[in-house]
């Protein structure tokens, strides 16, 4: 306890401003009025940090946490980057950290190759050098003092220098400017992400923990640092939705009640899209199971898109097929876009006029819409159809879209022809061309295309299995024409 005390102190002398984060608690139960949202955001940054100060949910009680030993247990990869960095901070004498996510997911033990890095000085030539220690591919952001370094063994570095973010508007892109560690840190998300894992070698292998952090990993439990918190970042509501059922954690009953207020007094309507697309497209990479439909159901996120969806009972049945028939087909290999499939499920009423802002691809602003606009060949389905009749009725359908409808429809026939759809015809082609019907005779012409279109259709009926009785078939056809 007293060699932790001690460490601390050695650190705390380097974090300029420690002492002088004013928290004050306030309880999360009385709803923020709005005068007091206009005055947070009409206020210049440093007024806005201190009313986050005062707005605050968490106590500054600095802890250390020794890691050396379990670190002698990280993989080699990990201790490279770690002791490279660390080293190199000490050479250009700042401090360097790593944050977020990764030391989180340190403490419990889930793989993690992303790593948040948090560095007290210049970015620019750190990060140039650190690349070239490193080897990989780097960037660095001017503007925002930003950068990055992709390995070639998969690890990801995102780096910055501490900063204090100011929120023009809910739900506006931040300015930045720098400032000290703990700014940094408590202009953060969750108190799980604000661990720092220290590099240099005079703290190699520990851990400090500001605002209980650690506590709260162990607890499961996620808590946002002040009030303003969802308000001045929504997407933060789709974050703490999927660490919430991603890791097994509950939210704080304070995090929870704000989450809601967010919900209900924020104004999505400046809310970049593509933020929010982002963040969905991670919650929707994972299965949906019944515990996020439960979330959804309680906090409805697809507001952050300005949408109404409800949760119908019939989503937990169409997701329990859903992740079952996605094993299935990506066990064989079909290629499909996961996370836009699963969102299309929720959009069953959207039409494409009503996502055309979104600046997604034509390609997936038709798989996110295509229920609304196919769901009508369902009734044509729920009868026995001859494979030719069934290819043209699905025709130019992507296996997204079948899937989807298949999820929907629910019913026997239906579903019989979705799946021989998928499983036997979408793929069958024919072998032969043109050409070949030229080199038996047959001129340009007309009678080329109806010809193949034939043997097209006899492949689809099962009536010729390859190249040969596909060439046996044709000249069968031509004979007849003459
Ligand atoms: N962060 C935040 N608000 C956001 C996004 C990120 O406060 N809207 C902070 C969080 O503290 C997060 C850190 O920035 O830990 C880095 O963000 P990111 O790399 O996106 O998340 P990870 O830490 O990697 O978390 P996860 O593993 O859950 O994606």
């Amino acid at each position: 306890m007293e060699i932790q005390r001690k460490l601390l102190k050695t650190h705390y002398r380097k974090l300029k401003g420690i002492k002088s984060l004013p928290l004050k608690n306030v309880s999360p139960e009385i709803p923020i009025r709005s005068d007091l949202l206009s005055a947070y955001y009409d206020s210049k940054p440093y007024h806005q940090c201190l009313n986050r100060y005062g707005n605050s949910l968490v106590d500054l009680r600095p802890e250390i946490i020794g890691l050396s030993r379990e670190m002698n247990n990280f993989p080699r990869e990990v201790i490279n980057i770690f002791r490279v960095t660390g080293k190199l901070a000490e050479k250009y004498q700042i401090e360097a950290y790593v944050t977020g996510g990764f030391v989180r997911d340190l403490l419990l033990r889930r793989n993690n190759k992303d790593l948040d890095l948090v560095i007290t000085g210049d970015l620019e030539n750190f990060i140039r050098a650190l690349a070239d220690r490193l080897g990989g591919e780097w960037s660095y952001n001017r503007e925002f003092h930003t950068g990055n370094i992709q390995l070639s063994t998969g690890f990801n570095l995102d780096l910055a220098e501490s900063r204090r973010e100011y929120y023009p508007r809910s739900g506006a892109l931040p300015e930045v400017e720098p400032a000290d560690l703990l700014e940094d840190l408590f202009r953060r998300d969750f108190t799980v992400n604000t661990l720092l894992l220290v590099l240099k070698p005079d703290g190699w292998g520990r851990i400090l923990d500001f605002f209980q952090g650690s506590k709260d990993v162990e607890r499961g439990l996620l808590r946002v640092l002040h009030r303003f918190s969802f308000l001045d970042d929504p997407t933060r509501i789709i974050r703490g939705i999927r660490l919430a059922v991603g890791l097994g954690f509950a939210f704080a009953r304070e995090t929870k009640a704000l989450l809601k207020e967010a919900l209900t007094v924020a104004d999505f309507s400046i809310l970049s899209t593509s933020r929010v697309l982002k963040e969905l497209r991670l919650l929707f990479a994972d299965r949906v199971t019944p515990g996020l439909l439960r979330m959804m159901q309680e906090f409805p996120l697809f507001k952050l898109l300005n949408l109404e969806i409800e949760i119908k009972a019939d989503f937990f049945r169409q997701f329990k097929e859903l992740e079952a028939y996605l094993e299935y087909f990506q066990e064989k290999n079909y290629n499909i876009k996961v996370w836009l499939l699963r969102m299309a499920v929720f959009l069953e009423d959207i039409h494409k006029q009503e996502i055309e802002e979104w600046g997604l691809s034509a390609l997936n602003q038709r798989i996110l819409s295509s229920y609304a606009r196919n769901r009508g060949i369902l009734s044509r389905l729920n009868r026995e159809l001859d494979p030719v009749e069934l290819v043209k009725l699905l025709k130019g359908l992507t296996t997204e879209e079948i899937i989807l409808l298949l999820v929907k429809s629910g019913k026997g026939k239906i579903k019989e022809n979705l799946l021989y759809h998928l499983e036997e015809l979408a793929d069958r082609e024919i072998e032969i061309n043109g050409f070949d019907l030229q080199e038996m005779g047959l001129k340009p012409g007309p009678e080329i295309k109806d010809i193949l279109q034939k043997v097209y259709h006899a492949k689809l009926r099962g009536e010729l299995k390859n190249r040969r009785e596909e060439l046996a078939f044709a000249e069968k056809l031509i004979k007849r024409w003459e």
